[in-house]
């Protein structure tokens, strides 16, 4: 396999952090450029998250003495020395949309963990296990920018990393009728620790904004299809979400509720579960798990501390399959909402568009 120049913008955030210590040992990846707001460029990437560096591992001493620039200011210099961005930042979305844009026609492509280009119909939202197959309006998306090699492609929300997987072998044998969803999610999908929103100690918040929207809109994007060079979204499943934010530091939860057009037993839902495999897996990209769907048949499992961290944060953990009063099952789902919810799944979609092609010169 090649090898890659990659930058990141957003690097000094919760989801940047996760990118760098994702990438300090990546076998096709090399970080050879760090950009954030002005607030921390000029200064190296040590003093920039200096106080602020929330991962539980050390900072990677490679990347410590990165001088970060800042994002828009510096995005011809950061394009040229890298074959690739990804982007994580928190700013207004057109704010957000112009820059990832900027970045693709200076012909570097944009892996992007961002919502603000995730309903732009010739943008991928892909999960590799999922809908590899979206890759394909990156050729539209290519002729609209005037661009040879640069395109944005993006990540699902970190909510639905869990839920969609898990339902998502049954669509075509099966049919989804209905579904709904209550998320259980953690404070570092907001960005934060408790150390820096105390409010969450103890405590449970039922509201996160525009994420019931996203949780229900954005599985209709994956299950969606290509026509004349743009995604379709699918029609059905109907989805209704009650996004909770709950105080665990990471991990999000998700309570599912399913109606199926024709039923499926419940033995043969597990073994599908259990023996999924996606093109991820198929092409062994480095960070796909071996064994993307597990289903854990104790009572009281899966449990946020012991499986959020299951295959490197990258496996989702499925639970408590059992038929219901209203709908035909109910179950429970888990993800690393970071990890495969984020930077992890961020990193995985750039191995596979490397593995297909689209990252070449
Ligand atoms: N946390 C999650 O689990 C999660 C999951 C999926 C998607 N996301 C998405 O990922 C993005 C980042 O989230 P986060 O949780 O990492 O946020 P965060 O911790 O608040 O970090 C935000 C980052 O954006 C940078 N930034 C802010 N304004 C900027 C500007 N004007 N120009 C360039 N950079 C700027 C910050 O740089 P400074 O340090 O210099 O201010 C920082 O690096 C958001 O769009 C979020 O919705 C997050």
């Amino acid at each position: 396999m090649k090898h890659y120049k990659v930058g990141i913008i957003g690097a000094t955030g919760m989801v940047g952090q996760r990118f760098i210590t994702l990438l300090a040992d990546h076998p096709w990846f090399e970080i050879t450029e760090l950009a954030a707001s002005g607030r921390s460029a000029g200064r190296t990437y040590a003093e920039a998250v200096a106080g602020r560096w929330v991962m539980t591992t050390p900072l990677p001493e490679k990347v410590a003495g990165i001088i970060v620039k800042e994002a828009e200011q510096d995005a011809e210099k950061i394009a040229a020395n890298v074959d690739f961005v990804f982007c994580a930042v928190n700013m207004d979305k057109a704010a957000i949309k112009a820059l990832e844009e900027r970045f693709a026609r200076l012909e570097c492509p944009v892996i992007s963990n961002n919502s603000a280009q995730r309903w732009v119909d010739d943008v991928p939202m892909v999960v590799p296990e999922l809908n590899p197959e979206h890759l394909a309006v990156i050729e539209h998306q290519k002729a609209r920018l005037g661009t040879k090699r640069g395109f944005v492609a993006v990540k699902s929300n970190c909510s639905i990393q869990n839920y969609v997987p898990a339902l998502h072998p049954f669509i075509k044998d099966f049919g989804l009728k209905n579904i709904a969803v209550c998320t259980y999610q953690a404070i570092s999908g907001a960005g934060k620790t408790f150390d820096r929103w105390p409010e969450m100690v103890d405590n449970v918040i039922p509201y996160i904004g525009g994420e019931e929207e996203k949780s229900e809109q954005e599985p209709l994007k994956i299950w969606g299809s290509v026509k004349d060079g743009v995604i379709v979204k699918a029609e059905k499943p109907l989805i209704t979400a009650q996004c909770i934010r709950v105080p665990v530091t990471d991990g999000h939860m998700s309570a599912v509720f399913v109606n199926f057009d024709k039923k499926p037993d419940m033995q043969y839902m597990i073994d599908t579960w259990n023996n999924f495999e996606g093109l991820a897996q198929k092409l062994q990209l480095p960070s796909a798990p071996k064994k993307f769907l597990n289903y854990f048949t104790e009572d009281d499992r899966p449990q946020t501390k012991s499986e959020r961290e299951l295959e490197h944060g990258m496996a989702v953990s499925i639970g408590r399959l059992r038929p219901d009063t209203l709908f035909d099952y109910k179950f429970i789902t888990l993800s690393h909402n970071t990890l495969r919810g984020a930077a992890g799944g961020g990193v995985l979609l750039a191995e596979l568009l490397c593995a297909q092609g689209y990252m070449d010169r």
